[in-house]
């Protein structure tokens, strides 16, 4: 077999055999295909598409690539649940410890922050000690004793996929849904839970920019998820504005502090009681929507979910006094209010935009290799709906930096201030399954 055949085939709109899709699979990942090759094969595929059965088999090649974590001794069903990522996405660290102070074992794998998306890991680690490289026995322990443990992707986990992201992102064929879709399925099926939970997010926030494309992406995904035998379901939710009000490592777990305590941001609390409950129903510990948002909203009232984040961090080394004293965090040399220059209703709001100031003023990366300060970011004062006056604080803004005129107009440009009364959009458009 010779990949320039398979290459030729996708070109002109054939359709790959699950022999030809293992041998470029098992061929790129040992490094007996070019990248020249894979490129091109990637472009055609963006060009071209693959039908379902080539997506699963994708996905099932690429989850074979390498290690694939072993959870059978852990009691119960897992459930693992995957973000698209967004800004001021801190859902996994609130719905973590209420799903696993329902007794559902999540054991979770968690990635950095690229660009404008913050990642969970960095989130975690503005906790002084707090280390996510755990070795695979220490994870399975921790979950086993604690029923939570958040840490970092193994390196040995899916190959195939880190080459061809590495691939993709300098090929311009990144956005492409058989390619996201067996990218992070073949990662999640690698993980060893027993279901999978995907929340999709679409808007300017967030990967996929509108409602019909984070559709598309979810039903390939769910298709996927079952074809190779996993409950897999997805809900599709708004990232037109921020997620919450805290936009940075420390400010965002601080605000996850607080939805444990029971003063959070109410669409952080909704996402999570909504997403939670799919994933109590995928561990069969309920089948009832209102038991399991019961079950779920019981864990922050009773302070359990609070106590199961804080025995998490600790089991992770961290200093866990954070927890319960969050006024510990590392202050900012100053914080700078940025007030309304009208009057009116907030229309829209740039989550893109803002999570780019965020990273700017140093909470996220421009590169992989770049260090992060976890203590800086913004707070949004108001969010889409909210009335406001002139001189209202829109934003607080946590800076070590000070604040450029550039990043203060570009946060003023993300507000878009109206006279009519504003609806709020929804939050969440579906679950799918
Ligand atoms: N996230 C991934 O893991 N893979 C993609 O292709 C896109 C987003």
């Amino acid at each position: 077999m010779y990949m320039v055949d398979l290459i030729q085939k996708k070109r002109d709109g054939g359709l790959l055999s699950d022999e030809e899709i293992h041998f470029m699979i098992e061929g790129y990942t040992h490094n007996k295909i070019p990248d020249y090759q894979m490129s091109a094969m990637l472009m055609a595929i963006c060009f071209q598409g693959l039908n379902q059965h080539e997506t699963v088999v994708l996905t099932n090649e690429m989850m074979h690539s390498g290690e694939i974590i072993d959870l059978s001794s852990i009691e119960g069903i897992k459930v693992d649940k995957h973000s698209t990522g967004g800004v001021g996405d801190k859902t996994s660290l609130v719905l973590g410890p209420m799903v696993a102070s329902c007794h559902v074992p999540v054991a979770k794998m968690s990635g950095r922050g690229l660009g404008h998306t913050g990642g969970t890991l960095d989130k975690l680690e503005s906790i002084p000690g707090l280390h996510v490289d755990i070795s695979k026995e220490d994870f399975i322990k921790q979950v086993n004793a604690c029923h939570l443990a958040i840490i970092g992707q193994s390196g040995e986990l899916v190959p195939a996929d880190k080459k061809m992201y590495a691939l993709r992102d300098v090929t311009a064929t990144v956005s492409c849904i058989p390619l996201i879709a067996s990218s992070i399925m073949s990662k999640k099926l690698a993980s060893g839970s027993d279901a999978i939970l995907l929340d999709v997010k679409y808007g300017d926030g967030a990967f996929m920019k509108t409602k019909e494309y984070a559709k598309i992406l979810a039903q390939t995904m769910i298709d996927i998820g079952k074809s190779l035998g996993k409950d897999t379901r997805a809900l599709i939710s708004n990232m037109n504005e921020p997620l919450g009000n805290a936009i940075g490592n420390s400010l965002e777990i601080k605000e996850v502090i607080d939805t444990l305590n029971g003063h959070g941001p109410k669409d952080l609390l909704e996402l999570c009681l909504t997403a939670g409950s799919q994933m109590l129903i995928q561990a069969q510990m309920t089948d009832n929507v209102i038991t399991a948002r019961k079950m779920l909203q019981d864990t922050i009232d009773s302070k359990e979910a609070l106590r199961c984040l804080q025995t998490m961090v600790k089991a992770q080394g961290g200093d866990d006094a954070y927890i319960t004293h969050p006024e510990l965090f590392p202050k900012t040399k100053e914080v700078i209010s940025i007030r309304s220059q009208q009057t009116g209703y907030v229309k829209s709001l740039n989550a893109l935009t803002l999570g780019l100031v965020s990273m700017k003023l140093g909470g996220g990366r421009m590169v992989k290799e770049d260090s992060i300060d976890h203590s800086v970011g913004l707070v949004l004062q108001k969010k889409i709906g909210d009335y406001v006056k002139k001189d209202d604080v829109l934003v607080k803004v946590y800076t070590n930096t000070g604040l450029t005129k550039e990043l203060k107009n570009q946060i003023y440009d993300a507000y878009e201030i109206i006279n009519e009364y504003v609806c709020q959009p929804p939050l969440i458009d579906e679950i799918m399954k």
